[in-house]
C-alpha cells in the first residue's frame, strides 16, 4: 500500500482530505467542474522494485504498492493482468503494430473490475455500511460483484433504457437495482443517498459529472502498469481508450505518469479518447477547460459512452499526454466490431470497438505514424450489450437434415463454397 497524503483538485491543485472523495473541487466549481485525486508524498514510490512487481499475484494487486489500499485488505476476484493481445491482421490493415489489452477477461467481464476492486476495498477499510452507484451498465455490474463479496449491500440507480444483460448481471450479484426515467435524475438520488445516510459512492455523484470517486480511479493505473509490464517495460507510441467521463483515461495517464518519473519507462505514450459526440474533440479545438456539452446526434449504439459531455480529468489526460480526440460514428462501430471478431477472434461491446475505429482514422490522416506501436483497450466484451450485432445479422439461415442443402444454404446465404468441389 502507499499511504495517501490526501486528494487534491486535478484542476487547480487545491487539497483536500480523503474524506472528501465523495465531493468536487470547491474552487473550481463555478468556473470549470472538476474531480479530484488521490496524493501521495514525493517519494511514496521511491522504493518499489520490478522484481517485486514480478514476484507479487497474478492479478492487478502486484501493483498493491502503488494502491492506496493494503493489499491484505482486497476485496478480490482475481482481477487484472489481462492479456495485451497482438492484433497482426487488423494491425496489417492499418499499418500499424497493433495491441489489444483485452479488459473483457476480468471477473464481471469488463475494465471496470479495477475501479470496483480498489474502490470497494476502500470503501470496507474505511467502515463504509451500503455501496451506491449510478450506473446504466459495465460500473454497476462490477461494482455490485464486489460488494457482494464484500457482503455489503449494494444500491444501483440506472436508468429505463439501460442495456438488458448488465441489468441482468447486477441483479444476480444480489444489488437493489431501480430505474429512472430521466438519466440525470441518477444523480440527484445518489446525492441525496450520500449526504442523508453516508452511503459510499462508487460512481459520479454529482451533476453536471466530474468522474467517479477517486479512490476507485486509482485501480485504472494498473492498465497502465500491466502495459508497459507486458510490454517489457515500454510505454506504445499510444493507448486508445473509449471515453466517457474519463475516469480510466485519467488513470491511465497518472499511472504511466509514476512509471516515467520513476524511470521505468522513457516516456510516456499519447493518449487517445474515442468518443461518440465529441464533447473533448470540440473543447480541445475551443480551448478553455469547461466542457461543451455537444448536440446529442443521434441515439448510438455505444450506450456505455454516451454522454454528450465530457470531463475535465479527461481533457487534462489529453493536454498533458498530447493527446487526441475522435467521434466514431455508428457505421464505424459495427464495421470494426465485425472485423475484430472475424480477422482477430475478438468479440468487443460495442463502445469497446471505438478505440479500433479511431486507430485506423488516425493512421488514414497520418496522426499515427506507420509502424508506431498503439495499444487499443478493449473495455468490455460482445456479449455484455449484443443486441447490435444480433441485428445486424439478422436470423440464423434454418436448413434441412441434408447436408447437400446445408452446402447450396452456405452457398447462397453466406457466398462461400465448401465441400468436394472446394
Ligand atoms: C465498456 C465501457 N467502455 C468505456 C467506458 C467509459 O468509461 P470512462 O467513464 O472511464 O471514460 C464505459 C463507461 O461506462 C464502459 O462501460
Ligand atoms: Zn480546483
Amino acid at each position: 500500500m502507499a499511504s495517501p497524503a490526501g486528494l487534491a483538485c486535478v484542476r487547480c491543485g487545491a487539497a483536500y482530505p480523503i474524506s472528501r472523495y465523495a465531493v468536487d473541487c470547491e474552487r473550481c466549481r463555478g468556473e470549470a467542474p472538476a474531480n479530484l485525486t488521490v496524493t501521495y508524498a514525493p517519494d511514496a514510490f521511491a522504493g518499489i522494485t520490478r522484481g517485486a512487481v514480478a514476484s507479487g499475484p497474478l492479478t492487478l494487486w502486484r501493483y498493491a504498492a502503488f494502491l492506496p489500499v493494503d493489499a491484505r485488505d482486497a476485496v478480490s476476484l482475481g482481477e487484472g493482468l489481462t492479456p495485451l493481445v497482438p492484433a497482426p491482421r487488423l494491425g496489417a490493415a492499418f499499418g500499424a503494430r497493433l495491441y489489444v489489452k483485452d479488459e473483457s477477461r476480468n471477473p464481471t467481464w469488463s475494465f471496470k473490475d479495477r475501479l470496483a476492486t480498489v474502490v470497494v476495498s476502500a470503501a470496507r477499510t474505511l467502515g463504509a455500511r451500503v455501496i451506491a452507484s449510478s450506473s446504466s451498465g459495465n460500473a454497476g455490474a462490477a461494482v455490485a460483484a464486489y460488494a457482494a463479496r464484500a457482503g455489503l449491500p449494494c444500491v444501483v440507480f440506472t436508468f429505463q433504457a439501460a442495456a438488458g444483460p448488465m441489468v441482468t448481471q447486477m441483479r444476480a450479484y444480489g444489488a437493489l437495482v431501480v430505474a429512472v426515467r430521466d438519466k440525470a435524475d441518477r444523480w440527484k438520488l445518489l446525492e441525496a443517498g450520500v449526504q442523508r445516510f453516508g452511503w459510499f459512492p462508487t460512481s459520479p455523484f454529482v451533476a453536471p459529472v466530474v468522474g467517479s470517486n477517486p479512490l476507485g480511479i486509482e485501480g485504472y493505473k494498473t492498465l497502465a502498469y500491466e502495459i508497459a509490464e507486458q510490454l517489457d517495460w515500454q510505454a506504445p507510441d499510444w493507448c486508445v481508450l473509449p471515453v466517457c467521463y474519463g475516469d480510466a483515461l485519467y488513470g491511465v495517464w497518472k499511472g504511466f505518469e509514476d512509471l516515467r518519473r520513476l524511470g521505468w519507462i522513457a516516456r510516456s505514450p499519447r493518449l487517445v479518447a474515442a468518443e461518440i459526440y465529441g464533447s473533448l474533440a470540440a473543447t480541445l479545438a475551443a480551448g478553455g477547460d469547461r466542457l461543451l456539452d455537444v448536440p446529442k446526434t443521434h441515439d448510438s449504439i455505444a450506450a456505455s459512452i454516451g454522454a454528450t459531455q465530457s470531463t475535465y480529468q479527461a481533457l487534462h489526460a489529453l493536454r498533458a499526454s498530447r493527446g487526441v480526440a475522435v467521434a466514431i460514428r455508428d457505421d464505424e462501430l459495427m464495421t470494426w466490431q465485425a472485423r475484430m471478431a472475424a480477422e482477430e477472434g475478438l468479440y468487443a461491446e460495442p463502445s469497446s470497438v471505438a478505440p479500433v475505429a479511431a486507430v485506423q482514422r488516425l493512421r488514414a490522416d497520418g496522426a499515427i505514424g506507420r509502424d508506431d506501436s498503439v495499444v487499443a483497450v478493449i473495455t468490455a466484451g460482445g456479449l455484455k450489450d449484443p443486441a447490435p450485432t444480433a441485428r445486424h445479422q439478422g436470423d440464423v439461415p434454418v436448413v434441412p437434415a441434408d447436408l447437400d442443402a446445408a452446402l447450396d444454404t452456405l452457398r447462397s446465404v453466406y457466398g462461400v463454397t465448401l465441400g468436394d468441389d472446394a
